[in-house]
């Protein structure tokens, strides 16, 4: 289980402090924040730039997105995380399981041809799946840091491959995305999730035509 011991030990923050060791040396949060911010708006149109037929969201993708958002920030980009750790009552997937479990799940998200043929489904079953997918991509919580955001633009990737615009957040507030989370990681119900992305998601780009 994730204690405090592991965090503080871990070399991944700061002595007696929840920011992380960074490349820049930065140590005051808000400075820290500022620019995660930027540099996640940055990736977004990076990633979106890169889109094409061509773009397979398997788990070098997803790790990938992880990697080149943050690489300048933090030595630990795009890498899994070596001790296990637990929010609120949550406890993610065990570190040492990390790796085999998300082969099986990008293995079972590649039998779903990796959502790119929402043109074949249903609004709702699109959207049933994405929070299927991201639930588990929650409960396995695989980065030290940065899970939420780097979840939150690979879903945002798929959407917009597929002609649905970004999912939009804005109206969620943080203790109700928290507890879809935990439903996702500790009952395994992506009900509330799923509602979070149907309320955010656009209409398809071909139902505007
Ligand atoms: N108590 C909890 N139970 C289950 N999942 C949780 C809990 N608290 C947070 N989470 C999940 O962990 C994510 C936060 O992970 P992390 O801090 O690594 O990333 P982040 O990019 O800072 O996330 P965010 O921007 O959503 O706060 C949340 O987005 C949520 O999905
Ligand atoms: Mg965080």
């Amino acid at each position: 289980m994730a204690s405090k011991y592991h965090l503080e030990n871990s070399g991944i923050y700061l002595a007696n402090t929840d920011i992380p060791r960074n490349k820049l040396g930065i140590t005051d949060s808000e400075e820290l924040h500022e620019l995660e911010r930027e540099l996640l708006e940055e990736a977004y149109l990076i990633f979106h730039d890169e889109l094409d037929d061509e773009t397979v969201f398997d788990e070098k993708y997803f790790k990938s997105l992880h990697r080149r958002t943050f690489e300048n920030l933090y030595e630990w980009a795009g890498e899994y995380r070596r001790f296990n750790m637990v929010k609120g009552g949550s406890r993610f997937c065990q570190a040492a399981f990390l790796e085999s479990e998300s082969r099986k799940l990008f293995n079972k998200f590649a039998g779903m041809d990796y959502l790119k043929n929402a043109e074949k489904l249903s609004k709702v079953e699109f959207v049933n799946q994405l929070a299927y997918f991201k639930g588990e991509l929650i409960t396995l919580h695989p980065f030290y840091e940065l899970n939420g955001r780097s979840t939150r633009l690979f879903i945002d990737m798929i959407t917009a491959y597929n002609g649905y615009g970004f999912v939009d957040y804005s109206t969620v507030t943080p203790s109700e995305y928290i507890a879809a989370s935990i439903d996702c990681v500790q009952f395994a119900n992506c009900d509330a999730m799923a509602k979070i992305i149907s309320d955010g998601l656009g209409v398809l780009k071909t139902e505007n035509k």
